[in-house]
């Protein structure tokens, strides 16, 4: 249920879960992206009358008052995209945040104090939730990137007040099913990132539902070494070869193409602008760090794009913070980025190192969703229940 099926929001006050767990330096946030992707559903609200408290975590003070994990420091970047008052109430359960509740009149806006400064977050314990409960009317999660964690404000307060997601939620929802739950076919997955043993879960849920999969970035070195290729000095995981042997052996079973690297970029150290060469897989010398794809892995992942109707990215291809190094990210990402523009591909990415190498890429705006979720979509991109999502749906 979204806010579409609320009759009359007038008078009403909605607790809103939203994610603000910004970046921030010296209590300032220094990216206000998570900030932004509330605002339609606080407009929304406000424009109907209703009340808005907004419940939120900001990093993990373990459920002690830790003054440096305050929520305070959002307020005026909110004012500000607002273009109106935030009010600030020093508490989210109890005496102080009650009247700071009933202090707000129709279309106010209320950030409550990080909720993980009680215990009764994370545990999703019910009395918690219940506190929180009594402060409004009906809840609202518009935090995809947390619905992962089954806590009180995440999953709790679902079962407590009549629940809908977000505008947020909802769009992120939409777009995620339109890439894996039923996606227009072929379907094209990209994972990267440094190690295999972080993304195993992930990458044997996808052998089995995509039509190419191209790995890149450290962990490919992996999947090289498993096949015999010699990666010199390069992030290699040698003790998961056997594991790599076994999603190349079940990729194949279930007729999805592996796109390994058949060349890559090497150097002698990660230093922004050192020297580097392209090498062929055969040619990689002992002291050689394998740091990017190479021209003709690139090529032979975008013919593979021009062929899908839906991709899937998590993951950089290289080491794309440290130029040369992004090459091969930038130009797949603006590969992907063309063909969704000119409404070819259906690309969706998200996930930890995936958003920032694409806004890097310059390509961010371009494709059809970039999600603003870490943990939680990579959890979702390997088949796990997000306990948030499932609270809504049996709401
Ligand atoms: C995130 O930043 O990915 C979410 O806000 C979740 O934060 P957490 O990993 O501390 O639960």
């Amino acid at each position: 249920r979204t806010l579409d099926d609320v009759s009359d929001l007038s008078g009403q006050t909605a607790m809103v879960r939203v994610d603000f767990n910004v970046p921030m330096e010296d209590g300032n946030v220094t990216d206000d992206t998570r900030l932004k992707a509330a605002l339609p559903t606080i407009h929304r609200l406000r424009e109907a009358g209703a009340k808005v408290v907004l419940l939120a975590h900001f990093d993990r003070p373990k459920g002690e008052r830790v003054p440096s994990m305050s929520l305070r420091p959002v307020v005026e970047p909110l004012e500000l995209l607002l273009h109106g008052p935030v009010r600030f109430a020093d508490d989210c359960v109890g005496d102080e945040a009650k009247a700071a509740v009933a202090d707000l009149d129709a279309g106010g806006v209320l950030l409550l104090e990080n909720v993980r400064f009680h215990k009764g977050e994370e545990k999703n314990d019910p009395a918690f939730a219940e506190q929180l409960a009594e402060l409004g009317d009906l809840y609202v999660n518009d935090a995809f990137s947390a619905a992962h964690r089954a806590h009180a404000s995440t999953e709790g307060l679902a079962r407590l007040l009549p629940a809908y997601a977000g505008c947020a939620m909802a769009r992120e929802l939409e777009a995620l099913d339109a890439a894996l739950g039923k996606p227009q076919k072929p379907v094209i997955g990209i994972v990267g990132g440094a190690k295999v043993s972080t993304k195993l879960d992930l990458l044997k849920n996808l052998v089995a539902k995509l039509d190419y999969l191209a790995i890149g970035g450290g962990m490919a070195n992996t999947f090289l070494f498993a096949q015999g290729v010699d990666v010199g000095g390069s992030l290699c995981e040698k003790d998961l070869a056997d594991t790599a042997r076994e999603i190349i052996e079940e990729a194949r079973r279930q007729g999805c193409e592996l796109l390994l690297p058949v060349d890559v970029v090497v150097a002698k150290g990660v230093k922004p602008g050192i020297e580097s060469g392209v090498r062929a897989l055969d040619r990689i010398a002992a002291d050689d760090l394998i740091l990017d794809a190479g021209p003709e892995t690139v090529a032979r992942l975008n013919r593979a794009m021009d062929l899908s109707k839906t991709l899937i990215w998590n993951g950089p291809l290289g080491v794309f913070e440290v130029p040369p190094f992004d090459k091969a990210t930038v130009a797949a990402a603006k590969h992907a980025a063309e063909l969704a523009k000119a409404g070819k591909l259906v690309a969706v990415a998200g996930g930890g190192d995936t958003v920032a190498a694409l806004h890097h890429a310059g390509t961010a705006d371009n494709m059809t969703f970039v999600s603003t979720a870490g943990g939680a979509f990579l959890e979702w991109m390997e088949g796990k229940v997000l306990p948030g999502v499932e609270a809504l749906r049996a709401a």
